[in-house]
């Protein structure tokens, strides 16, 4: 399968989650490279459902090692029962699990103020998942975070953990919340640091061993990339790289090893949380909806939904350096006589083929629609490409046209058998 990147094209929820099960068959390594618990990746296998928030979803097939790098923000608390909950569901990871002894650390502090500065910014507020990923990842920037390192070594814990709760506490002070109490956290921490403990591993040195045995690596990206701190909608996005880049700087993996990027989007859009999206629409919104479709798997509030962005998505290309799509959600627009697929923007007197920096500015750009004819017809039991629709598969080509890469994967349905392999 060669080195991978897997990488959402869009606002995240692109259903990374499935595309990455389907990969990980000819895969021998998964690596998760950035964010933390705020992704949720959705795997459906024989009507069982895994929703996984910071163990790699190759952890769903057997002898695949699976890898949380150095670049991920880790609630060890979090981790631990996600863990339990994989082992009662009878997933097996002793062996096959490491965990980066450099990945930062999310603590309570770091959720609460995530929470304070949400409620402080009223309705300029970035809609985050508030699992304490923003203010963990400015603690990483600002040198002065906890890694996976501190927390399995009992005495430096304690004292650094003093050091954070007494200036955190300070700070949520100011805010009018509940100062912590370290004792709760310590022992909560240490007792998540002894169970992580056999999992930690210096990932990069295992990584570089595999890629030197000529293992097939696969990197699973997590939000997507208008969702990235340098290229994303600003501020209204994550605080990590989830474009391509990120996968090399999260793993300690160099660009020169990697072969290929694929991009997952859906053959709609959709976005949690607040920020630009030119193409919302609250009719295809609704009729999602009404399908019980386009709920967030972590926080299970309802997504913003709106036609295809091709603009976005070429953006996406150039920005990752998309060699092959992945399309999902295919059969979300079965019902629809006519569909719509944004070719351009409009702002002003400006038209814009890629995404403009200015956030201000996206906000005023009005799409410019090209329209497609529906196929009005059921997809979720093809299999093969030619069982499609032909409007479908029409719609695809364009899609895959507008944005400027190779259609490699089309998904059906959630289930890993509704995918069709070009
Ligand atoms: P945070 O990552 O929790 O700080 O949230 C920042 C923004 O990214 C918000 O708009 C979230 O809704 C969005 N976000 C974070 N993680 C995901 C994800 O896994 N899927 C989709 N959106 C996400």
């Amino acid at each position: 399968m060669a080195n991978t990147i897997l990488i959402g094209a869009q606002w995240g929820d692109e259903g990374k989650g499935k595309i990455i099960d389907v990969l990980t068959e000819d895969a021998d390594v998964v690596v998760r490279t950035q964010g933390g618990n705020n992704a949720g990746h959705t795997v459906l296998i024989k009507a069982q459902k895994f929703v996984l928030h910071l163990v790699p979803s190759g952890i769903l097939r057997k002898g695949k090692v699976c890898v949380i790098g150095n670049g991920v923000v880790v609630d060890p608390v979090s981790l631990v029962s996600e863990m339990e909950g994989l082992r009662k569901l009878g997933v097996k990871y002793k062996g096959n699990l490491f965990l980066s002894e450099t990945a930062h650390l999310v603590f309570p502090y770091h959720r609460e103020l995530d929470a304070q500065r949400e409620t402080l910014q009223g309705k300029n507020k970035i809609g985050t998942t508030k699992r304490g990923i923003g203010p963990a990842y400015g603690d990483k920037a600002a040198r002065t975070g906890l890694r996976v390192l501190d927390l399995i070594q009992p005495d430096r814990f304690k004292q650094k953990l003093e050091l954070k709760i007494k200036e955190n506490n300070e700070v949520l002070k100011a805010f009018g919340a509940k100062p912590l109490l370290f004792k709760n956290v310590h022992e909560e921490y240490r007792a998540a640091g002894d169970y992580l403990k056999p999992f930690v591993a210096n990932t990069v040195v295992l990584l570089h061993e595999a890629v030197r045995k000529g293992k097939d690596i696969l990197f699973e990206g997590a939000q997507g990339t208008f969702l990235d701190i340098d290229h994303g909608t600003y501020p209204f996005v994550t605080s990590s790289n989830t474009t391509a880049g990120g996968a090399c700087t999260g793993s300690g993996i160099p660009p020169h090893r990697m072969d290929r990027v694929v991009g997952v989007m859906k053959a709609y859009t959709t976005r949690v949380g607040e920020g630009p999206l030119p193409t919302e629409n609250a009719e295809v919104a609704d009729m999602l909806h009404a399908m019980g479709r386009e709920f967030g798997a972590t926080t299970g509030r309802p997504r913003r939904c709106g036609w295809f962005d091709a603009v976005a998505t070429r953006h996406a290309c150039m920005v990752n350096g998309i060699d092959e799509l992945a399309v999902t959600n295919i059969d979300g627009l079965d019902s629809l006589a006519s569909i719509k697929v944004c070719i351009g923007y409009r702002c002003d007197t400006k038209r814009y083929e890629f995404v403009p920096n200015d956030t201000e500015a996206l906000n005023r750009c009005e799409p410019v629609y090209a329209e497609f004819p529906g196929w009005e017809a059921s997809t979720s039991s093809a299999r093969k490409w030619k069982d499609l629709p032909p409007r479908t598969r029409s719609y695809l080509k364009a899609l895959a046209e507008l944005t400027g890469a190779k259609l490699a994967i089309a998904s059906v349905g959630p289930g890993r058998e509704q995918t069709i392999v070009l």
